[in-house]
């Protein structure tokens, strides 16, 4: 039997265009609008990368955290790029996530909400429309759905013909990651394999072991006559930061189910610490989209911003619509954060907290590169585990830029990487991530504080 097709109401329709009205921080100067209107109108017709259902799905499963009964685990490239994006580099990024997740549904006996931040994560804010060098000014790299990285006039000219790249980009990311997570490789009877390949460090020993109490447990499990179809598959979802209307927008389309407007570009969108004005254009015009909606805040969050954007996103308080990501810094958050929670909890609100304990623990090396200390990530996640403890709410999720790759960016961790070593494998575009060895450490230190919590 057909399912009834329920039609947008025309108020809905318009709603989605009333973002035009407002001021838009941080979108692309294109040259050319005509190129502009027909890179929107092709990506209007082509096919959604999320399905509503899977969106709802998701909703309940980070409701359930915000109670404290999952824990989010979200995470990836601070900037996705187009030539990165390869079977390899994905796989390793997948295998980084579910060894994590391991850990932590190991740890804290707690189901774990995999999340990347990817399959659409192609779009930067910058603190600065151009960038300086050596004289020439040229527009800042804004990621690869608006421009290239190369420092020439060409590359750095805001292209639209990328934002079908960054859609295409996205759907293969996508496809690899539902073949992985879907496909077998994701079986919980292979958590030795997604440990193989990667250096030997003190973190992978150590997840060696945990792996091995797990096979233990499952061979056990398994004499005892049990079934182990759960095992075999697993949820895994996408999201970025929604910041280019010329993206997000196309990719918004009517559920024909209920009538109601989808970002079919990811499961999970959010909105950046630079783009949440209150009147602005992107929080006016994440409240009409169904997806469960992230916002940033940074130390310079309010009281009252956190509940205006509350009522704007949220005005029904619908469990696993609104999560609140902080990123305080480590020095900031046992200061900056407890009123914040104590101010939402106080009106009744019960967003899900997440703690990003690396876009406030910036610093430039002394050799000019942008990296954070692995110390400041664990004292931040610390930091917010303690806040949530004292205030009574829960600390429900954490979001990290990491990559399963072998790269020195960020600064200490096991392998105690230094300075010099951020010469030799320093590869992000944009912001420093967690290579594998530190992402598992993380991994450990936040299971272990979950199962204190
Ligand atoms: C990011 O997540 O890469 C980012 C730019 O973060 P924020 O909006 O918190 O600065
Ligand atoms: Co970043």
């Amino acid at each position: 039997m057909n399912e009834p097709v329920v039609a947008a109401d025309p108020a809905v329709l318009a709603g989605l265009d009333n973002y035009v009205n407002l001021p838009a921080a941080q979108q692309p100067i294109w040259p050319d609008q005509a190129a502009v209107s027909s890179a929107r109108a092709e990506l209007s017709k082509l096919p959604p990368l999320v399905f509503a259902g899977e969106v709802d799905i998701l909703r309940t499963r980070l409701a359930a955290a915000a109670e404290g009964k999952a824990f989010l685990l979200q995470g990836g490239d601070c900037a996705e790029t187009f030539a990165d994006a390869t079977a390899d580099r994905i796989r390793n990024r997948v295998k980084t996530l579910l060894q994590m997740a391991v850990v932590l549904t190991y740890g804290a006996s707690l189901p774990v909400i995999k999340m990347g931040r990817m399959a659409g994560q192609f779009a930067k804010p910058r603190s600065s429309n151009d960038e300086t060098r050596e004289g020439v000014t040229l527009p800042a790299y804004r990621g690869d759905a608006v421009n290239g990285y190369d420092f020439t006039t060409e590359s750095r000219t805001a292209n639209p013909q990328r934002l079908l790249s960054a859609y295409h980009t996205s759907a293969s990311t996508l496809n690899l990651i539902r073949a992985f997570t879907q496909g077998g490789f994701a079986d919980l009877r292979s958590v030795h394999e997604w440990n193989s390949g990667f250096t030997n460090n003190p973190a992978n020993a150590r997840y060696e072991s945990l792996a091995k109490e797990i096979d233990r447990a499952i061979k056990f499990m398994a004499a005892c006559g049990a079934d182990f179809d759960a095992l075999k598959t697993t949820e895994f979802y996408v999201s970025h930061e929604a910041l280019l209307f010329d993206y997000e927008r196309p990719m918004t389309r009517i559920d024909s189910r209920t009538g109601t407007p989808y970002d079919t570009s990811g499961h999970l969108v959010w909105i950046g610490e630079r783009t949440r004005q209150l009147d602005g254009a992107h929080v006016d015009f994440m409240s009409r989209i169904r997806n469960p909606i992230g916002v940033k805040l940074g130390p310079s969050t309010s009281t009252d911003d956190v509940l205006a954007l509350i009522d704007k996103l949220d005005p029904n308080r619908e469990p696993g619509r609104l999560t609140f990501i902080s990123r305080m810094g480590a020095p900031k958050i046992r200061e900056a954060l407890p009123r914040l929670v104590e101010a939402v909890r106080d009106a009744g609100a019960k967003p899900l907290w997440i703690t990003d304990p690396m876009h406030g623990n910036g610093i430039t090396t002394k050799n000019g590169y942008k990296s954070r200390r692995f110390d400041d990530v664990m004292d931040e996640v610390r930091g917010f585990f303690e806040v949530h403890r004292a205030a009574g709410t829960v600390p429900g999720g954490i979001h990290v830029e990491l990559t399963g790759d072998d790269v020195a960016e960020c600064l200490g961790g096991s392998e105690h990487i230094d300075e010099a070593t951020l010469e030799e494998r320093y590869e992000s575009l944009c912001d420093p991530r967690l290579n594998h060895s530190q992402s598992l450490e993380l991994a450990f230190l936040v299971a272990e504080a979950l199962s204190n919590r």
